[in-house]
């Protein structure tokens, strides 16, 4: 199974229980309007192989990863079900495991949050650590997954991997009319500020409690934590776990796999 059986070290001495087991889930359910026409994002080929393929053995990398949820489009449960069993890895299980990692498909919702919340709603009771993972970031390498992981084992309640911004950043007035020129209200200083990536990482009842309680609409789940007072720490992100966004991000992600391939020649 995993490498969980290691007692861990928020665990006080007196008090040796099963450690904590991490399960990801990874919201594919968008549909990637801003990639253009074309299937939903989550499936779209990345030389070939379908990104969230990409993204299902970047998560099912970690050791520590036991479970994967996958959160399909919302009538397309069944054809995710099939691609994953057509990719699984020698070793697993026809329609249940990866290897050593188990995954599940649900159905997603309308929203990245709603679709998030389905996610949890599919955890078995016996996961103590989640990871919320983008299917769009398929990139991500093993180390920033298990950094994460690591974090929240120390005792850290939410974790982000992030990493320092090369723009500087403006806050605007939006143009009432796209296009139009926007009045600047603020600069906020550019080394204070992170971009934030994914997998994010989170202690089960901080992220559970946060998917009950806040109701706004957020782009990511630590600031729902944030919202509800809890702390929430980053850890260094890698460029590899950029976000394929735009069209430009697919040549980006194959030019990735291409480096791979001759560095690791495969
Ligand atoms: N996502 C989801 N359910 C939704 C919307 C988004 O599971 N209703 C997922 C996407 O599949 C993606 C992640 O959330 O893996 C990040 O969202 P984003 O990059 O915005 O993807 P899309 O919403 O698919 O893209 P767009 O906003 O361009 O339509
Ligand atoms: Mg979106």
């Amino acid at each position: 199974m995993s490498d969980d059986s290691r007692p861990s070290r928020t665990e006080p001495p007196t008090e040796p229980r099963t450690a904590l087991r991490t399960a990801a889930v990874i919201p594919a359910a968008g549909r990637g309007v801003r990639l253009g026409p074309g299937a939903p994002k989550a499936l779209r080929a990345l030389n070939g192989t379908p990104m969230l393929v990409h993204a299902v053995r970047a998560l099912a990398a970690s050791r520590a990863v036991s479970l994967v949820v996958i959160v399909a489009p919302p009538d397309g449960a069944p054809e995710v079900k099939s691609l994953l069993d057509a990719h699984a890895l020698p070793g697993g299980t026809p329609g249940g495991s990866w290897g050593s990692t188990d995954f599940l498909v649900v159905p997603g919702g309308e929203s990245r949050q709603e679709s998030v919340k389905l996610g949890l709603d599919a955890l078995p009771p016996d996961y103590d650590i989640v990871l919320v993972h983008d299917a769009a970031r398929p990139l991500v390498p093993v180390d920033t997954v298990d950094a994460v992981i690591q974090a929240v084992r120390d005792g850290a309640p939410a974790v982000v991997p992030a990493l320092p911004l090369a723009d500087t950043v403006k806050e605007v007035e939006p143009a009432a009319v796209p296009g139009d020129p926007e009045p600047v209200v603020a600069t906020p200083r550019r080394a204070r500020l992170r971009a934030v990536q994914t997998p994010q990482g989170f202690d089960r009842a901080t992220l559970v409690r946060a998917h009950e309680t806040v109701t706004d609409n957020v782009t990511d789940d630590a600031s729902m934590v944030e919202q509800l007072g809890g702390q929430v720490v980053v850890v260094p992100g890698h460029e590899e776990a950029f976000k394929v966004t735009r069209p430009l991000d697919l040549v980006l992600a194959e030019a990735v796999l291409a480096r791979r391939r001759l560095n690791d020649g495969f």
